[in-house]
């Protein structure tokens, strides 16, 4: 038997105004979707934001259900739309984050297990690794460079078919 180790790797920006100019722009449209959330349940109003090879930006938020299940993280919301919509048009990265209650203050949200599992199948489809912008507990942004790294010991196509 021996252990084994598994490095994630992560990037820290100490400001938003270290990212490139379109993943600023980013931020600012995660943060203006979550004003768009239909979060009745929770309050807690979460914003995502893809950035196409294009230069397109598509937004989107979580959507709540009485039925709790059959709501819609904001990621896979927006994930599902990109899909649907702009199939042949690779998704360079993602932003998120989330604004709990009234005010207008933000908080880092890390995507969930089921959203990590679907942005990785786009991953998986594109053949081209997806950055993941998150907020920096204390400020900033934190990012990695694929969706993957969030899922080290990951499923995917591979697994089900053999590659
Ligand atoms: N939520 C997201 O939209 N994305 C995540 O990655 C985590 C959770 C939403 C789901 C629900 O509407 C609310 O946040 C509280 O869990």
């Amino acid at each position: 038997m021996k252990k084994l180790q598994l490095q994630v790797n992560l990037t820290s920006y100490s400001s938003e105004n270290e990212l490139p100019e379109a993943e600023q722009k980013l931020v600012q449209q995660a943060k203006e979707a979550t004003y768009k959330s239909y979060a009745p349940y929770s309050n807690f109003h979460v914003g995502a934001a893809l950035l196409l090879e294009d230069g397109n930006i598509i937004t989107a938020n979580n959507q709540e259900n009485a039925a709790f299940p059959s709501g819609s993280c904001a990621e896979r919301s927006a994930i599902f739309w990109a899909g649907a919509n702009y199939p042949d048009i690779k998704i360079k990265s993602i932003a998120v984050l989330a604004r709990p209650g009234e005010g207008s203050v933000f908080q880092p949200v890390s995507p969930c297990g089921n959203c990590r599992q679907s942005m990785l199948e786009y991953e998986h489809r594109q053949k081209e690794p997806i950055r993941l912008l998150m907020l920096q507990p204390g400020g900033g942004i934190i990012a990695t460079e694929s969706i993957a790294d969030l899922l080290p010991v990951k499923f995917d196509a591979d697994d089900l078919f053999g590659k």
